[in-house]
């Protein structure tokens, strides 16, 4: 294949999720909260939670094996495996090399990318270059997070809000005009201190306090976050629209990351977009932090809900603060 006649593209994809159901009446036991309150503010019925054994890198190795599976490739053909993720299973070695070793992908390169809730668009736009540079053939880009380990089930805030799962995707060379026509990412750091976790690293590192006061969790100004969400979600999704020579009324599928029903409302309505092209599955699964559009676009696709030639919008914004906002042209 001649150099430049080729885009990058999604060859497979594939998703895991853990089989635990926490419902929002579960929750009611747990915490000062009621169905009535998340389903109105969230738009969430229940979540999947990972069993007490059940690691990251598990949840990651089952969604790449789906999508090597959709793909119709071998990990022998892997060149690099990118995982994104807030919850890797150890501070090091990366998640990427654990799953490396799981799936016998013995030729490729492999790295962590930590991106919050943006990582799957990240880690699409880093393949994306690697690609269309010529420098890889297949790249493997999985988002996992196990949000459940990292979350205060005492603090009604942050745990009505999230879940576990993870989405894989093989991206490789597809026929010119079809594939991943561009990608936006951004980041803000002032905004970091608004979304974190304030032990276990440089800064704090773990002692007797930090456990006891609960620091190895979740710390969120949710609305804070909500107000930076709004915002990105139309920046991002105009700047992708712009960098692509497109217009709203052009895109075929929405899907946006899944962590308020509000926020992505407030992205339809900017958009003009009808119920019947945006992927909503939140309700099912919460905030699946990088996982949520991951799974989102498997699901969508094995659903039938794209098929080829659709224009499919994706965008996510997280800790970091960070987005990103990418158009594909589904070839499958
Ligand atoms: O993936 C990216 C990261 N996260 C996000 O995108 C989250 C963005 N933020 C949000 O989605 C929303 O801000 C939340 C869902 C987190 C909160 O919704 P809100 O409408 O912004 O509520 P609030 O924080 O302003 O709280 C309103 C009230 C408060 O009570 P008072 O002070 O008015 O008496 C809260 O204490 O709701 C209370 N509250 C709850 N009540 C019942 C907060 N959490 C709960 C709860 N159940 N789980």
């Amino acid at each position: 294949m001649p150099q430049n006649s080729f885009k990058a593209g999604i060859l497979g994809t594939g998703s895991f999720l853990p089989e635990n159901r926490l419902t929002n009446a579960d929750l009611e036991k747990m915490v000062d909260t009621s169905d009535e309150w998340i389903v109105s503010r969230t738009g969430i019925r229940e979540r999947r939670i990972a069993d007490a054994s059940m690691t990251t890198s598990y949840m990651a190795t089952e969604a790449a094996k789906k999508a090597l599976i959709d793909a119709n490739i071998s990990a022998k053909d892997i060149d690099l495996i990118i995982i994104a993720t807030v919850v890797p299973d150890m501070n090091f070695p990366s998640t990427a090399c654990i799953v490396q070793a799981n799936i016998g992908a013995d030729n490729a390169a492999a790295f962590d990318i930590e991106v919050g809730c943006s990582g799957f668009i990240y880690g699409l736009s880093i393949a994306k270059q690697f690609i269309e540079n010529g420098t890889y053939k297949n790249i493997l880009v999985v988002a996992a997070d196990t949000l459940s380990k990292i979350t205060n089930w005492e603090d009604r805030n942050t745990c009505v809000l999230f879940g576990d799962g993870a989405g894989a995707a093989i991206v490789g060379p597809v026929e010119n005009g079809y594939g991943i026509l561009d990608t936006y990412i951004g980041a803000d750091g002032k905004g970091g201190k608004h979304l974190y976790m304030p032990a276990g690293g440089s800064r704090m590192p773990a002692s007797e306090d930090s456990v006891k006061n609960k620091l190895h969790t979740i710390h969120m100004e949710g609305q804070e976050v909500f107000k930076f969400a709004v915002k990105v979600m139309n920046t991002a999704t105009i700047e992708i629209l712009d960098k692509c020579g497109l217009k709203p009324d052009d895109i075929d599928i929405f899907i946006p990351h899944q962590a308020n029903i509000r926020i992505i409302e407030a992205g339809m309505k900017r958009l003009k977009l009808t119920n019947e092209k945006v992927f909503i599955n939140l309700d099912k699964y919460g905030n699946m932090s990088a996982a949520s559009v991951a799974v989102a676009l498997d699901e969508a696709s094995k659903e039938g809900m794209v098929k080829k030639d659709n224009i499919i919008l994706m965008v996510a914004f997280g800790a970091g603060l960070t987005w990103g906002s990418t158009v594909i042209k589904w070839n499958k």
